[in-house]
């Protein structure tokens, strides 16, 4: 009996020992081997501090900066707002930094060549595995790897063709008419009103998704997305808490009510699919919308094949449409946002690009190819998504050991590529790196970037955002629409206040306001100038353009009254 226990005893001692080795190894002797290692390659940092690594300085350094807004004019400020440890990190350790995540090391580059081989080889720089409690929200096309990834990106893709898009707009126009009729009421009363802008526009490109993914079933898809919404609230709360393993499993509240909506959530997209399924197969049911477009390119592929592998599952699909609302509703309005902040400050672009509108699109209906024609709002967006990307970094991670550049990363490394200190680094964008200067894309990206890859507001690399083109048409029209109709400022009570919740958007409640010229006069105005210009001036320039190119000769166009002075004289006599 006694050998017995003393086999137990000597059993559990050794047990209790290899863990403690584990855990000494994992916490402490592993992450000093990677910071030696690393050293030695040239990247600096802080020394790795036991358990909580940097986490501590970084949450300080969050906390400090959410604590106070910034003056818009302070072009260093943002920088140190919005990525304070990370701006911190470079002007300390220069441009290869260490930081770590509690005993995790991730070394951040900046390297235009190095990213661009971190971007290009996906298998040897996967994607960091998100947190369990995260991956409730969503997992799809933004988390996969390998196959899976590659299948879903090859069945996804053709749903985000220009061609289908093209079918979109209506869609588009329909919600940002929404908007604006709300917009309109409020201001027509009084002549001008402040407008807190930012919650219209998440509503906007909330529409736009439910609008687009659902098609006819657009008022379920306000719902599902409504639960999504209070879903991902849930999630940041429960993220704010370091994670244990096996949490998301114990029945505390916040879990079971995170449970109950997935449950819903996936019974309501569940039942759309299915319907749209059974009126796909008596050829009706895809009606241009993205989740149409899906099923319809799924079971192209299975048909092809021959085989169910080859598709996604209703699962699959099910976290494809959860995808697309979290993937593209909040950056696009915080795209938008942003455009409206600097736009109010650079007037003379506000102007510019209001007379590009009127000149290209007039009254007419909108349609792909004059959103096409819109240069200097392009211009525009391309500065705005510089200044302020609405994702300002992404990571990989490095699974066994690979090279990179003259770079030896072990297994275990992290990288980070941080896309808002590439956007305001002088090297890669000369001395107004930190201006507004939408010039510098007047010949398109790759003469302002001149090819390098310095650019990354929607990644790079085969894993470049699927939904860009989408994102951009939805807010070329909704930028297009509020400029015919309003012209504004920002409010003398607007606090800049940019900070990352998942997106870079306003801290504060934002108030963007129209000019003291009331809205609905401004946009009286506005039109009525318009259509003056272009009767008196612009259509005739043209149409005398278009005779003489004919060989139609004559005096030139004179203003208001062309010839008729002179007919006037001569019938006098
Ligand atoms: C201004 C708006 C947008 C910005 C700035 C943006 C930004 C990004 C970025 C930076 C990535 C790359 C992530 C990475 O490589 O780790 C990405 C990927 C992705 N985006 Fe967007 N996005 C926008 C709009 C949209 C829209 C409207 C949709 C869909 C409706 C969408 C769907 C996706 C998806 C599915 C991926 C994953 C692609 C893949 O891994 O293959 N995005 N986006």
């Amino acid at each position: 009996m006694d050998g017995v226990m003393n086999t137990v005893v000597i059993s559990c001692a050794i047990a209790v020992v290899l863990c403690a080795w584990q855990l000494v190894n994992t916490l402490w002797v592993r992450p000093k081997k990677l910071e030696k290692y690393l050293r030695n390659q040239g990247f600096n940092g802080n020394k790795y501090r036991f358990f909580s690594g940097d986490m501590k300085e970084l949450s300080m350094m969050f906390q400090e900066a959410r604590s106070k807004p910034i003056s818009l004019d302070d072009d260093d400020g943002v920088l140190q707002r919005v990525v304070a440890f990370p701006f911190h990190s470079l002007q300390k350790y220069g441009k290869n930094y260490i930081t770590w995540f509690g005993w995790k090391p991730r070394v951040t580059i900046m390297d235009p060549d190095l990213i661009k081989d971190v971007f290009t080889k996906l298998n040897d720089f996967p994607k960091p595995r998100s947190n369990p409690m995260a991956r409730l929200i969503a997992t799809g096309l933004v988390t996969y790897e390998g196959d899976q990834w590659a299948k879903h990106r090859k069945l996804i893709n053709p749903a985000f063709h220009m061609e289908k898009l093209k079918n979109m707009v209506p869609a588009f126009h329909l919600s940002g008419s929404k908007m604006l009729d709300k917009w309109e009421k409020l201001v027509s009363s009084k002549g001008s009103s402040e407008v807190d802008v930012w919650p219209d526009l998440q509503a906007l490109t909330s529409d736009v998704i439910s609008r687009t993914a659902f098609g006819s079933n657009y008022e379920e898809g306000i719902q599902i997305f409504e639960l999504l919404k209070e879903q991902s609230l849930l999630t940041m709360e429960a993220l704010q808490s370091l994670y244990i393993p096996g949490f998301r499993f114990v029945p505390t509240k916040r879990n079971m009510k995170m449970n109950a909506i997935d449950k819903k959530v996936q019974h309501s997209i569940r039942g759309i699919i299915n319907n749209k399924i059974k009126a796909m197969k008596t050829g009706e049911g895809n009606n241009g919308d993205l989740l149409g477009m899906m099923l319809e390119s799924n079971s192209k592929e299975v048909e092809e094949h021959q085989n169910k592998n080859h598709g996604m599952t209703i699962e699959e699909v099910i976290e494809e449409c959860k995808v697309f609302y979290f993937a593209g509703q909040e950056t696009t309005s915080s795209l938008l946002v942003w455009t409206m902040v600097l736009l109010s400050k650079h007037q003379e672009w506000q102007s510019r690009a209001r007379e590009e509108v009127l000149n290209v699109l007039g009254d007419k209906k909108m349609d792909l190819d004059g959103l096409n024609h819109l240069k200097v709002v392009n211009m525009i967006f391309h500065e705005v998504l510089r200044l302020y990307p609405p994702v300002s970094g992404l990571a990989r991670k490095v699974d066994k050991e690979v090279t990179l550049g003259g770079f030896s990363l072990p297994s275990g490394t992290q990288i980070g590529i941080p896309i808002m200190l590439m956007h305001y680094d002088e090297e890669n964008w000369g001395s107004d790196a930190k201006k507004f200067n939408p010039d510098r894309f007047s010949e398109g990206i790759s003469k302002a970037t001149k090819n390098q890859v310095i650019y990354l507001p929607f990644g790079w690399g085969p894993r470049i955002c699927v939904g860009q083109n989408f994102a951009l048409i939805e807010a070329k029209i909704a930028l297009a629409m509020i400029l015919k109709r309003f012209s504004w400022e920002l409010s003398p009570s607007y606090v800049h206040a940019p900070h990352t919740v998942l997106t870079l958007q306003p801290q504060k409640t934002m108030d963007t306001v129209t000019n003291t010229v009331a809205i609905s006069c401004a946009l009286a105005v506005v039109l009525c100038a318009w259509q003056v210009v272009n009767i008196l001036w612009v259509k005739p320039k043209k149409l005398e353009k278009y005779l003489r190119n004919q060989g139609f000769n004559g005096n030139k166009y004179r203003f208001l009254y062309g010839d008729m002075k002179s007919v006037g004289i001569v019938s006098m006599y």
